[in-house]
C-alpha cells in the first residue's frame, strides 16, 4: 500500500507543473498534495491489479480521481458550504489562498482531471471514453454534486424521509467516488460486466461504511487524529448516520457493512491485502482510535 501511495504522490506532483499564473497551480497543488490517505487512487490501482491489469495503465486515472477528490474537499470546506478552517492537518485552501482562488482551483482540478486521463492514458480510445464518461457522471449532478446539495439542504431540517435522504447523501457524496475508482481500475484491466457489478456492489457498501466512519469520527475524534475540526456536523445540524441513528446505532451499521464487504471479497475469491487493511482501518472501534 505504501508503494502505491508513494507512486501516486510522485505522479500527482509531476502531473501538475507550476506555470503562469502561479497562484492557481500552487493552490491546486496545495490541497492535492497534502497528506491525505489516498484511498481512492489506491483502490483504483488495486482494482486494476485484482482483475489482472497492469497498474501502470491506471495511474493517470487514479491521479485524476484524487484530483477530483481534492476538488470536492476544497469546495466542501468553503464558507458557503461546511465552512472549515482545517483540512489534512493544515489550513484549508481558501484560508491560505483566498476564496476566489480556492473556487477556481477546484474548478481547475475538476476539469484538468479528465484532460489528464485523455492525454496520459495509453489505452484504447473506447476504454478512455468509457472512463471519462464514468468520471463525468460521478463528478456532476448525477453524483457528487447531487450528494453535496442534498447534504447542505439537510442542515437543520426535520425530514420524515430522513433514512432515504441520508442514504442518497452517503451514496452520492461519498460512495460515488469509491465506485468510480474501483470501476475504472477494473475497466482498465478489462473486467467483464459481471466483475464490474461485483466491484460496484463492494464500492457502494464500502462508501457508505466509510462515510459512517467519518460521521462517527466527527463526533468522537480529535484534530490530532483527523486533521479536521471535530463536532462540525452537530453544530451545522447535518443529517448524518450519528444524528439519525445515534453513536451506537451508527457503529452497529458500520460494523455490519464492513462485514458485508468482507463477505463479498470472500465469496468472490478476491484476495487483496490492501482492501483487507483498509476495511480493518475503518472498522476499528472509533472510540479507541484516539
Ligand atoms: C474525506 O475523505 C471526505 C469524505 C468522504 C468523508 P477522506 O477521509 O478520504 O480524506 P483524505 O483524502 O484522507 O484527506
Ligand atoms: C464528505 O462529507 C463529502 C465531500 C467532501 C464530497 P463531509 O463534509 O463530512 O467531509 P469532511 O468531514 O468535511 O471531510
Ligand atoms: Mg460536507
Ligand atoms: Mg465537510
Ligand atoms: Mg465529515
Amino acid at each position: 500500500m505504501n508503494s502505491y501511495i508513494e507512486l501516486i504522490n510522485k505522479k500527482l506532483d509531476e502531473f501538475i507543473p507550476v506555470q503562469y499564473p502561479e497562484s492557481i497551480f500552487k493552490s491546486m497543488k496545495y490541497t492535492a498534495l497534502l497528506p491525505g490517505k489516498r484511498l481512492r487512487p489506491v483502490m483504483c490501482l488495486e482494482s486494476c491489479r485484482i482483475f489482472g491489469g497492469n497498474i501502470e495503465d491506471a495511474i493517470p486515472t487514479a491521479c485524476a480521481i484524487e484530483m477530483l477528490h481534492a476538488q470536492s474537499l476544497i469546495h466542501d470546506d468553503l464558507p458557503c458550504m461546511d465552512n472549515d478552517d482545517f483540512r489534512r492537518g493544515k489550513l484549508t485552501n481558501h484560508k491560505v489562498f483566498g476564496e476566489a482562488t480556492a473556487v477556481l482551483a477546484g474548478d481547475a482540478l475538476l476539469t484538468f482531471a479528465p484532460q489528464l486521463i485523455i492525454e496520459k492514458s495509453n489505452l484504447p480510445a473506447r476504454t478512455t471514453l468509457r472512463i471519462v464518461e464514468e468520471y463525468c457522471k460521478a463528478a456532476g449532478a448525477y453524483g457528487l454534486v447531487a450528494g453535496q446539495i442534498a447534504d447542505i439542504l439537510s442542515e437543520g431540517s426535520e425530514n420524515p424521509e430522513a433514512p432515504a435522504v441520508l442514504e442518497f447523501i452517503q451514496t452520492n457524496k461519498t460512495a460515488v467516488l469509491f465506485k468510480l475508482a474501483l470501476r475504472t481500475g477494473a475497466v482498465i484491466a478489462g473486467a467483464d460486466e459481471a466483475q464490474l457489478a461485483v466491484i460496484t456492489g463492494f464500492g457502494q457498501k464500502f462508501g457508505i461504511a466509510f462515510q459512517i466512519a467519518d460521521d462517527i469520527l466527527d463526533e468522537t475524534s480529535t484534530f490530532a487524529r483527523t486533521g479536521k475540526t471535530s463536532g462540525k456536523d452537530k453544530d451545522a445540524q447535518k443529517l448524518t448516520a450519528v444524528s439519525l441513528y445515534g453513536l451506537d446505532g451508527a457503529k452497529e451499521k458500520l460494523t455490519a457493512l464492513v462485514s458485508e464487504c468482507f463477505t463479498i471479497l470472500k465469496q468472490q475469491n478476491i484476495q487483496s491485502e490492501i482492501f483487507t487493511r483498509i476495511l480493518n482501518k475503518i472498522s476499528i472501534e472509533p472510540s479507541v482510535r484516539d
